[in-house]
């Protein structure tokens, strides 16, 4: 990364492990300021109230990424998605982290949990820390995203 960034990171239940996991192994050892926007615990919560949390803190500007994690990604990176300022990626290998974040400009990684391992999902988020978006005949896609139909 060539500029100080504060990444968000929240997950449910199901990715509250994997959430501690990658501020411990990932997060600390690249030295990425962070804000926690939970859950604290493995007690069942609700995945969209995480992603809506996670896109407030984008959105006023006090966050300029996020990493969401549920038992899937599914759940709760259709629920950022629905925030227009929101493109969420799910992402299941390196090479789709790097590529979202040089094509879509991807400002929100999903991972799941139960379908990701550990060592895999820290190297996810580092591929989605380190690349820029690419711009150029990108541009004009990602605005006809953010546009909507
Ligand atoms: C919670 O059991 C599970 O439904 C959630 O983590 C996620 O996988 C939803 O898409």
């Amino acid at each position: 990364m060539n500029e100080k960034h504060t990444i968000a990171i929240a997950a449910d239940h199901g990715g509250y492990e994997l959430k501690e996991d990658i501020k411990n192994f990932v997060f600390d050892d690249l030295n990425i300021e962070w804000i926690d926007c939970g859950t604290d615990s493995t007690n069942s919560v609700d995945y969209p109230d995480y992603a809506h949390k996670l896109a407030s803190l984008i959105k006023n500007g006090q966050a300029d990424k996020g990493i969401l994690i549920c038992g899937t990604g599914i759940g709760i990176s259709i629920a950022a998605n629905r925030h227009p300022h929101i493109r969420a990626a799910l992402c299941t290998n390196a090479t789709m982290a790097k590529l979202t974040r040089q094509h879509n400009n991807a400002n929100v990684l999903a991972l799941g949990a139960r379908i990701t391992g550990v060592e895999l999902a820290r190297d996810i988020v580092k591929a989605f820390l380190i690349h820029e978006f690419e711009g150029g005949r990108h541009q004009n896609r990602v605005e006809k995203i953010n546009h909507g139909t």
